[in-house]
């Protein structure tokens, strides 16, 4: 089975990681679109018409479904690539409702796009799940970008992560919600600024147990026997895209030119 998965670029990675951590016999089709990442600043209608672009190129790759590896694209997008499509379609949302179940102080702190803090998708969860929380949310302008660009630990990076979680720390938040797939990457910095009494919630793990779940009751799942073949595509820099998934998830892969 063939599984299609994309991001606005390398963040949907830390998607991938726990895909294929347990659906190990499974091939992957992996597009970064990091020719218009991030997505967090542009038009619901720029993010609808490359997410659908994306999905039915996956779609003609014969995947037997995709995983919307982008809060961002999920928020604008994930009706219209159900409608468009008749495969399953695994979508990533910020992890709001088991952030509101784990505080012991009530507050919670989400970091995301500020295309995904504005949502309607984002803040019918808000409406459902935090009733009873508070909720500090912050968008993280530039740190998508410093992780495109393979920046984890510079100074610039570090000054954000300090200039975005300090003030929620200050607040009392004892959960923060990674609302964007990209931010795992930055996890030791964000626990280094956050401490140890911070849970920091990120989602990737979930959806490739809500994938599984999908398959077994759509597709009567089982997993594969034989070797799997993963393929990448960029609509940007290949060579840059090679080099960022050997940093990010330590393969050595190809990575060929995405043609939509
Ligand atoms: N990884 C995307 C997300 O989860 C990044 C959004 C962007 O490109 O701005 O939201």
């Amino acid at each position: 089975m063939t599984i299609g998965v994309f991001d606005s670029g390398v963040g949907g990675l830390s998607v991938l990681k726990h895909l294929k951590q347990q659906l190990n016999n499974e091939s992957f089709i992996y597009v970064a679109d990091s020719a218009n990442a991030p997505y967090g600043d542009k038009t619901e209608a720029f993010i609808q018409q490359r997410c659908l672009r994306i999905s039915e190129f996956l779609s003609e790759q014969q995947v037997s479904a995709i995983v919307v590896a982008c809060n961002t694209a999920t928020a604008a997008a994930v009706k219209q690539i159900r409608e468009a499509l008749d495969i399953p379609v695994v979508a990533i949302e910020p992890a709001l409702k088991p952030a509101s179940l784990l505080t012991k102080t009530g507050k919670i702190g989400v970091l995301a796009t500020m295309s995904t803090l504005q949502s309607k998708h984002y803040n019918d969860l808000l409406a459902q799940y935090t009733e009873n929380v508070e909720c500090y949310e912050q968008a993280a302008h530039g740190l998508v970008e410093q992780v495109e660009a393979g920046l984890l630990q510079d100074t610039r990076t570090l000054q954000l992560l300090q200039q975005y979680l300090q003030p929620m720390i200050k607040q009392g938040v004892d959960c923060i919600v990674l609302g964007c797939t990209h931010y795992p990457f930055l996890m030791n910095p964000i626990e280094g600024v956050v401490g140890k009494n911070v849970t920091v919630i990120e989602t990737g793990a979930a959806i490739a147990e809500r994938l599984k779940k999908i398959l077994a009751d759509t597709a009567g799942y089982t997993p594969s026997r034989g070797q799997s073949r993963d393929r990448y595509f960029s609509s940007s820099d290949t060579q840059h895209a090679k080099n960022m998934i050997a940093l990010l998830m330590g393969l050595d892969v190809e990575v060929e030119m995405l043609p939509v």
